[in-house]
């Protein structure tokens, strides 16, 4: 299996300044540096200038497609979370005061060794690469977004899944005090999400704990929170206290509000569209024009395989 994305240790030294990421998107276009962004460049004159300047520029922030990441503030500033609101905007605000720390990680059910993990021990424990990937959410926009964490196979491999594990169920913490939308009664609380186990072990799953290179900000799922890049933005669920393994298929949490909606599968797929609406194409924050959304989100090649069997028109 050939690995498309960037793979490697982050370390403090490499880290570019904020002031540097925040206009690296638009020193990408201003310099040419993407195929197709000269009439974006064009346009933009006082970007060239920019370019001119002598700004640090980390290549490794561009995905495999050759797209660049979106900007720290477009990632921090415009998320989905319900348990603080369903207005991306006013996220970033109601998750200013929430408080990871202390935070453990509980991995129970079917495995040898149960533990319950302190979100130090797992950043001591795993090395923290970087993974630049696409997010695609069932809603129909999208990000690049560079991730740090590790792999979700090298935590359930420590805890040794016993050979019944066919699923792994993840759930959100509970404070209603500091999430208040987690006081409305329109969605079964807490969030829970679940991945089949090859799906779980595959290399693109990750725990991510933070993203250019800083902490997981709030409003993103500090300090810890799942991401599978092939799959609708909702599988990739924020804040995980508990990760559990289980012979049954978890009941997710939009699975349960709209089953008609958003299936268990839930993989990015252009054929598919919602019930309300298209899923052909997508809006790139910070974009102008919609793109084509790509099978898999983009990538068919290391997951494709693991559903040869299934008619994806009914296990959406
Ligand atoms: N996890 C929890 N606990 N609660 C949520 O509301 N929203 C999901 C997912 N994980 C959500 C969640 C959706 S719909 C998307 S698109 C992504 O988080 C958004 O992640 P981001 O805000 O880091 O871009």
């Amino acid at each position: 299996m050939t690995h498309l994305f960037k793979s490697v240790p982050v370390k403090s030294y490499e880290i570019t300044p904020k002031a540097t990421y925040l206009s690296r998107r638009d020193f990408i276009k201003a310099a040419g540096v993407i195929a197709g962004s000269a009439a974006l460049a064009a346009c933009a004159p006082s970007l060239v200038e920019e370019s001119e300047a002598d700004v640090p520029f980390n290549p490794a922030y561009v995905d495999e497609l050759g797209d660049p990441a979106n900007t720290y503030e477009e990632i921090t500033s415009y998320n989905n979370y319900y348990e603080f609101s369903t207005n991306k905007e006013a996220v970033k605000s109601l998750a200013e005061n929430f408080n990871p720390r202390p935070w453990t990680v509980e991995v129970y059910g079917l495995v040898n060794k149960p533990r319950t993990f302190g979100i130090e021990d797992l950043l001591k424990l795993f090395p923290q690469e970087e993974r630049i990937y696409r997010l695609r959410c069932v809603e129909a926009w999208s990000m690049v977004i560079p991730w740090q964490g590790f792999t979700l196979a090298s935590l359930l491999n420590l805890v040794e899944p016993t050979s019944d594990a066919q699923y792994v169920r993840f759930e959100t913490v509970y404070r209603p005090e500091e999430m208040k939308g987690q006081g409305s009664a329109f969605y079964p609380w807490p969030y829970n999400e679940g991945l089949r186990m090859d799906e779980a072990m595959n290399d693109l799953t990750i725990l991510a704990t933070g993203l250019y290179g800083e902490m997981m900000p709030n409003q993103n799922g500090a300090p810890i929170r799942l991401v599978v890049p092939w799959k609708y933005g909702f599988k990739s669920i924020k804040s995980s206290v508990k990760i559990e393994l289980t012979n049954e298929r978890p009941n997710t949490l939009w699975s349960t509000v709209a089953p008609n909606e958003y299936g268990f599968y839930a993989n990015v797929n252009p054929d598919v569209n919602h019930p309300r609406w298209s899923q052909a194409s997508e809006r790139r924050i910070g974009e102008l024009s919609r793109r084509e959304t790509l099978m898999f989100n983009g990538y068919g090649e290391q997951v494709a395989e693991m559903y040869a069997d299934m008619n994806l028109q009914l296990h959406y």
